[in-house]
This record gives C-alpha cells, structure tokens and sequence, in this order.
C-alpha cells in the first residue's frame, strides 16, 4: 500500500493550529492565538489592487516579482536604514514571508544539514527546517533581569560539521525581544568566522516602539543590513503581513546575496512561479502611502501592549518581560508546566485562545503568546477572564 513519505510525517505539526482547530469549532471565542489583528486591509490598498486587475495585472510576472515592486523596496532600504541594494539581484518578491523563508532555506540546506535556531520562535522557521530533511538546533533566548539576551556560549557548542546556518527573529514572535547592535555584530561575527549563513526573520521590522518613541512612530527596528555587506552569507525574510494588515494575501520579500537571491527566484518557478501579479501591485501603494495609517497602528498597539502588561503584572504568578517589539506578550505563568494543556482549560472555560508557548520551540514551554493586535474591548474582557481563570 502506497504511503506518505516518512520526511513528510516528520514534519511536526503547529501546536497554534492545534489549539486553533479547537477554537474554530466553538462560537464567541476571543481570538488572541494567531498573530494578526482582526483590523481589516486598509481601504487604499484595496482599492489598489482592483486598479490593477482592471490595470490587466492578471498575468504572470518575472520568478523575482515586478521590477517596479523591487525598485519601491530598494528605495524603502534606502530611506530607513540608509542601505544601497541592487533590486536586479538582492531582492525576490515571495507570496509570502513563510514563502521567503521556505525558499532561502531550500536554497542553503541539504538533507542531513543543521540549522541552528533561536527560540522560543515563531514554529514555522524550525519545521521549514525539517521540511528541507534538515535538522533544527534550537538554542533559546536566556531571559537576563528584564530582558532576552542570546546564549553564544550555547550557540558555539551547538555548532558542528553539519552546520550551516543560523536563524533568528527579530523582532521576535513571541518575545517582542529586539536584536540590539552589539548582538547584530556579534551574531554577524560567529557566523562569519564559522562560514555559516546568517538569516534574519525580520518581519516585524515596522513595529518597534523605541523607534516610534524616537521618531514620530515611523522608524523601523534596526535591519542587519545596515551592518553586513552586500557579499555577506545574510538572508533577510520580509512580509507586507504585519505592517500593512495584509495577512491574507500572501506577499512577502527576501532580500539576499545575489547568488542565494537568483536561485530563490529560480525555485520560485517551481513553487508558486511568481506572487500574484495585482497584489504585487498592491503592496506597492502599501510602501508608497502606508506611513501615516501605520504610525496610527503602532500608536494603537503600544497603548494595547501597555494595557496588558499592566493587567498581566497584576495577575498572581505571572511574570511577564518588556517587549520591545511586534505584537505579543509571553507572559510565564508559574505551576504551568504543560501550556497546551493550560491553553485547552482557558479556552474551554473562558472562551479566551491565547497560544501555547511549548509550540514556539526550546524555552517556550510554561508561557503563552498573547497577540495584542485585537480591538481594546476584546482584550480588556480577555484579561478579566484570564485573571479570574487564575484567580480559581
Ligand atoms: C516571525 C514570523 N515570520 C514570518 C511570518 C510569516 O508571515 P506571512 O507568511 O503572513 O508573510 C510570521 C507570521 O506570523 C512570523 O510571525
């Protein structure tokens, strides 16, 4: 009897889904699980993408994206963190962040080789790891006082002849841990002297509230490209998902050394071809008139975000970290030593979903990601009945 490859059943599954899955079956569940508000597409970009399919952007389009769409984002590189990139060859439009992160890891692994990945993460970086018939070496974050910091200790004992990459988040889902300069160049420096790639998650660049503090709510979480060279082993994995409230449409980017950026757009070809040509278009508008809606955003979810640390700080057992980033806190809830199982009770109980932190990977278990992104009345009853639930 035919059966589905073993590699393939070895690819875990998303402990989020799971707790989602059960949470899509019942009515009136307030949705903190997945990592996106319930703040529809702004209207403008909308409108974009219907000019253009009536524009006759309905047809296929180069393996690396519009031209035009990866000329707005080298001009983006430009005006934010002052980084030259060649859009001919450094840039590959992806449908999809999880698509970019897909096709860079095909690009650097082989079967049998190791990734090392920083946790607690986002699951999907390690199972794409798997996914490749490679091995995931999660490292995690070690909480230092108030903050993540990265255990580089941990990481050159991780290291073997297998080796060839690292992967990390910054800003981090979940921690909302920000990835300072002196961690940047020290995480450029241990690859560059172990000849490994360095891969950045850099998804949630745009919501960093230090900058939006700085800045009139406008500058991005710093990139390592402003510190690497164009000739570094660096992959950087981007999505309009986040910024732009564009979940679902599936668009992303991946900037790269050009070798690593050509084949992407080559293997695109075999994956999905191209992103959707008027959504392509789309997130064009996106980067030309996004700012003032995501200065709103942000100024949005840092009240969010302060609102929920308080109420979370106040509850018995929870200690919960400063976030610098994203839209999640990861609160550890003391005596909880199985957090799906804490989830499932929350969820059954209190009709609250928040997602298991033993899904995000090596540190993650005895906490839980709360996605801060929803309207305030949601949160705010959310963490009544979270409270009560601890309180019992
Ligand atoms: C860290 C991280 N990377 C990448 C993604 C992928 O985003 P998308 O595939 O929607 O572009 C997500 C989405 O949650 C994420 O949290």
């Amino acid at each position: 009897m035919p059966r589905v490859a073993p590699s393939a059943q070895a690819v875990p599954h998303s402990r989020i889904r799971e707790l989602a899955d059960i949470a899509m079956s019942m009515d009136g569940v307030l949705r903190l699980y997945f990592g996106e508000s319930n703040v529809p597409t702004p209207d403008y970009i909308k409108q974009a993408a219907v000019r253009a399919m009536a524009e006759g952007y309905t047809y296929y389009t180069e393996n690396a994206g519009l031209p035009s769409l990866r000329g707005a984002l080298a001009k983006h590189y430009r005006a934010l963190h002052g980084v030259q990139l060649d859009p001919g060859t450094e840039i590959v439009i992806t449908a999809s962040g999880v698509q970019a992160l897909n096709v860079s890891i095909r690009c650097l692994l082989d079967p049998g080789d190791e990734a090392l990945v920083l946790t607690p993460a986002w699951p999907n970086g390690s199972a794409i790891v798997a996914l490749s018939n490679a091995v995931a070496v999660e490292i995690p974050h070690p909480l230092v006082g108030e903050r993540y910091g990265i255990d580089f200790d941990a990481l050159a004992r991780a290291v073997t002849p297998r080796t060839r990459m690292l992967l990390y988040t910054s800003p981090s889902n979940p921690l909302g841990w920000v990835a300072g300069e002196e961690e940047q160049r020290r995480l450029l420096d241990f690859c560059r002297e172990r000849g490994l790639w360095l891969m950045a998650d850099e998804v949630y660049e745009r919501l960093w509230y230090q900058g939006a503090q700085a800045e009139g709510l406008r500058k991005p979480a710093p990139s390592i490209l402003r510190m690497a060279t164009r000739e570094d082993a660096v992959v950087v994995i981007q999505s309009f998902s986040k910024a732009y409230c564009m979940t679902g449409w599936r668009i992303g980017w991946l900037v790269a050394r050009r070798d690593v950026a050509g084949r992407a757009a080559q293997l695109n070809e075999f994956i999905v071809s191209h992103a959707p040509s008027f959504t392509q278009k789309a997130a064009e508008t996106a980067l030309a008139e996004g700012e003032a809606e995501l200065a709103r955003m942000l100024e949005r979810l840092r009240a969010n975000r302060d609102f929920c640390r308080a109420a979370l700080r106040e509850m018995p057992g929870v200690t919960v970290p400063n976030p610098d980033g994203a839209f999640y806190l990861f609160p550890r809830i003391q005596g909880v030593t199985d957090s799906f199982e804490f989830c499932r009770r929350l969820l059954i109980e209190t009709k609250v979903g928040l997602a298991p932190g033993v899904a995000f990977g090596a540190g993650g278990e005895g906490s839980v990601r709360i996605c801060y992104a929803a309207e305030r009345a949601i949160l705010e009853t959310a963490m009544g009945r979270l409270a009560a639930f601890l309180m019992k």
